[in-house]
Order: structure tokens, then sequence, then C-alpha cells
């Protein structure tokens, strides 16, 4: 069996996965991002100092283990490069363990401009992105009139493709009456200055992966945002633009679906979602507030308040398919303390039928009614434990009956936001598989 696995998010996004990977990490060589781009953003803490990571995988936080942006990245070179400064100003050396596919696409400055208008275009109806370029980058990608991280390379080339690009931009905004760019050199010019000093990181990223799994080195594949936000299996329109969900690792870095041995999904003990888009178990008023004041469910990236809501079985079980998971791993179990009553969402219906499918519709997800079961709370701290037996019994079957939900068991349990507050379950396959500090 290959020791590479995915790690992927089974919500909305915001997971835990930063801190997940890091506490993971320990057990990989590798640690390499598949999609997304500098709208993640990862918080890990290491030794009370905290690290928000947009664009490289936490991976790097670990001495001698390589983090690897995969192609599936769009790659905005100043976000690439300051957050290189900002860990390196922390005391991380970062050189040869960086790797940047040379096949990842940029987000050039006209990207969130772009945004910008198809945002306000679409008026009530927005996605409520993170204005960070992304969805416009992937589009040109579609379209094949997108420049990779390799064009740095043939500074002429580089220089005319922007260009002709900014041109044909220019004349779609002139159309519709639209700001045009008024001195494209200048911005192209401007772009070329930064973006060339990221060429010392570019790699063949999925030769370099396939060679040093051959050499037996186990390369943790990091999803970005998560399953309900792909762009095919999430909640279209309100999702991503790239392949969140697991089998985007094998399209955004190169490496074959029979390398990877299994994976893992992160998700939270409760639910949370930024941006527009329907979310079933979603909660209002002040229980909403309470758990976003106590889950400090603000963006990492934009300081957006997060909605918040009850655990999700039937988006579970959905991810669950999506991803073939073996196993989970809960977050944030702590925020649940103070409960007395914890619903849980096992079933979606609708006109009084009750749904088996996870709704492709983003109308019939945003119009089912959910049935919940409600689990009686703890009402004790669990922050910090570190072992399955110091939870309280009631915690316990709380986990236990969202795994039986999800139809995964548990492999992980995160009681707060440092490396060691982590319980690995001793009885979990996938644990024992990893050899993972029991
Ligand atoms: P975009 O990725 O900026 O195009 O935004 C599309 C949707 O994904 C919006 O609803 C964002 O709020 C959401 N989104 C993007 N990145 C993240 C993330 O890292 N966590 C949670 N939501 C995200």
């Amino acid at each position: 069996m290959e020791k590479s696995a995915v790690l992927v998010g089974v919500q909305w996004g915001d997971e835990g996965k930063g801190k997940v990977v890091d506490a993971l990490a320990e057990q990989f060589d590798i640690v390499a991002r598949y999609q997304g781009g500098a709208n993640a953003g990862h918080t890990v803490v290491v030794d009370g100092r905290k690290f928000i990571l947009q664009l490289i995988p936490s991976g790097i936080l670990r001495p001698g283990k390589v983090a690897v942006i995969g192609n599936g990245v769009v790659l905005d070179p100043e976000a690439l490069l300051d957050e290189i400064k900002t860990i390196e100003n922390a005391g991380v050396e970062v050189g040869d363990r960086l790797r940047v596919s040379n096949r990842s696409h940029l987000i050039l400055p006209y990207h969130r401009l772009q945004e910008q208008a198809a945002e306000a275009a679409r008026g009530a109806g927005k996605i409520g992105t993170t204005a960070k370029g992304i969805g416009p980058s992937y589009e040109d990608k579609s379209a094949r009139r997108g420049l990779r991280c390799s064009d740095l390379e043939h500074p002429e080339s580089f220089r005319r493709k922007c260009l002709e690009a900014l041109a044909e931009k220019n004349l779609y905004a002139a159309a519709i009456g639209g700001e045009v760019i008024a001195d494209p050199e200048l911005v192209v010019e401007k772009f070329w200055c930064s973006a060339r000093r990221i060429l010392p990181y570019a790699t063949d990223v999925s030769s370099y992966l396939n060679q040093e799994m051959d050499r037996g080195k186990a390369v943790l594949f990091e999803g970005a945002q998560g399953t309900l936000l792909d762009l095919d299996h999430g909640t279209y329109p309100y999702v991503t633009s790239s392949s969140a969900a697991a089998g985007g690792a094998c399209t955004g870095t190169g490496v074959g679906p029979g390398r990877i041995g299994s994976v893992v999904g992160v998700s939270k003990a409760y639910t949370t979602r930024v941006g527009s888009g329907p979310f079933p178990t979603e909660v209002h008023g002040d229980e909403g507030g309470q758990l976003r004041e106590r889950g400090n469910e603000y963006g990492a990236v934009t300081g957006r308040p997060r909605r918040c809501g009850w655990f999700d079985a039937p988006a579970a079980r959905y991810s669950a398919r999506v991803n073939h998971l073996a196993a989970l791993v809960i977050t944030k179990l702590d925020i649940l303390d103070e409960l007395d009553e914890i619903p849980v969402g096992v079933e979606y219906e609708i006109e009084g039928r009750t749904l088996h499918e996870f709704p492709a519709s983003a109308e019939t997800l945003g119009a089912v009614k959910v049935r919940y079961e409600v689990l009686p709370g703890w009402r004790r701290s669990t922050f910090g434990l570190r072992s399955h037996s110091e939870l309280p019994p009631n915690a316990r079957a709380y986990l236990h009956f969202i795994s039986e939900q999800a139809g995964v068991e548990v492999a992980m349990v995160s009681t707060g936001p440092g490396r060691d507050q982590t319980i690995w379950i001793e009885s979990s396959r996938w644990v024992s598989q990893f050899a993972l500090p029991k």
C-alpha cells in the first residue's frame, strides 16, 4: 500500500487543514498543495507562534520537509514572495525546501480587476469571492490564454503574451463602457520585475514527486478549500474555480491515482461557510453568533465573519463518497464544550420526501428541510486533551455518532490550534497504517 495520502476538506473549507497537515507532516517527507491560490488561509500555531499561510503548504514549518505547490494552483507571485519573506523573517529557512510547479498558472493584475467587475455585475447573486483573482486566472487557463510559471523563462514572449491578453481585456472593458488599463506596458513591466523572482523555485513537479516516490518518499497531498466548494462536486455556482476534492490531487500535481494510498477528510465538529450559497444546517441569531465567537469564526484571509451551523451528516456522507474517505479528522470539538444539547443534521427532506442524494442544484439544496437528532452536551473542557480516554463520555458518544452518520471512522481529533493538541484514535485502522503516534 502506498504511504502517500490526500488530505481534503469535507465541508466548505476552513476545517482546520493547516493544523492537521502540520500535525501529520512528521510522518511524510513532502507536502504538496494541489489547487486553489492565495484564497486559502491556513492558520498554524507552532510553539505559541501563529502563522497564516495562504499558498505554501504548512509542511514548510517542519525542518527537513519539502513543500510543493502543484500545477493545479494559481500563483500570485507577489503573494508568494511576501509569504516567503514572512516565514523567513520568523526564522524558518525556505531555500530549496520550496518547489513551485513550472506549469502553474499565474494571477495577473488584471485578474483582480476582472473579478471585481464580475462580482459587481452579479449584484445580489454575487458569489462572495475572496477577491484574489482566482476565478479569472482559472478562466484564462481553460480558455488557453493563461500565462504559466514556465513563461517567465522567456522574457520576450512573456511580455508579448501578456500585452496581447491585456489588449483583449481592454477591448471587452471598452465595449461595455468599463475602465480600461491605461498603460499596459507599465503594468506588464511592474509585474515582470517581481514575478521573475519566483523562477528559482520553478520545478517540474510531476517529475520531482514521482522520482521521490520511486525512492520511497511519502507525499501528503493537501487540498485547499473543501469538497463542497469543488468546481464540479460543490454547491455550484457558489464554489471556487478549482478541483478541491481528492481527485484534484492527481490532475493538480501530475501523480497518477494508483500512487495514492488513501484519502483522509477534515471536518469541523460543526459547520461553517464563508460567502454566499445554500447552507442547510446554518444557525442564525444568537445561537449562530455564539458558535462564531467561541470558534473565532472569522476568515483568515478576508476577516469576513463565517456563517455557522450544526454538523451536516448528509453533506459528510456525500463528501465521503466523492473522495472515498478512509478516515475523518474532527477539528474544534472544544468549541461545543459549553452546550447543553448539540443538534446534528441527519437527513434532508423536500416536500415531505427524504432526499437520498445530495442535491446537484443550489436551488434544491437551499429549499431542503433538515431533520435533526439532538445529542446531549458534555459541559466540560476538552481543550488541549491528548487522549481519547480523557474525553467526557458524551463527547466520545458525539464523535461516535457523527462517524456512524458519515460512514467513516474517526482517526484523529483536534482539541486546540497547537501541534500537540491532538488525539490519535488508537483503534483507527488509518492511524495504525500510518504508524502515527497513539
Ligand atoms: P474564490 O475562491 O475567491 O473564487 O471564492 C469562491 C468561494 O469560495 C467564496 O464563497 C469564498 O468565500 C470561498 N472560499 C475560497 N477560499 C476559501 C477558503 O480558503 N475557505 C473558505 N472559503 C473559501
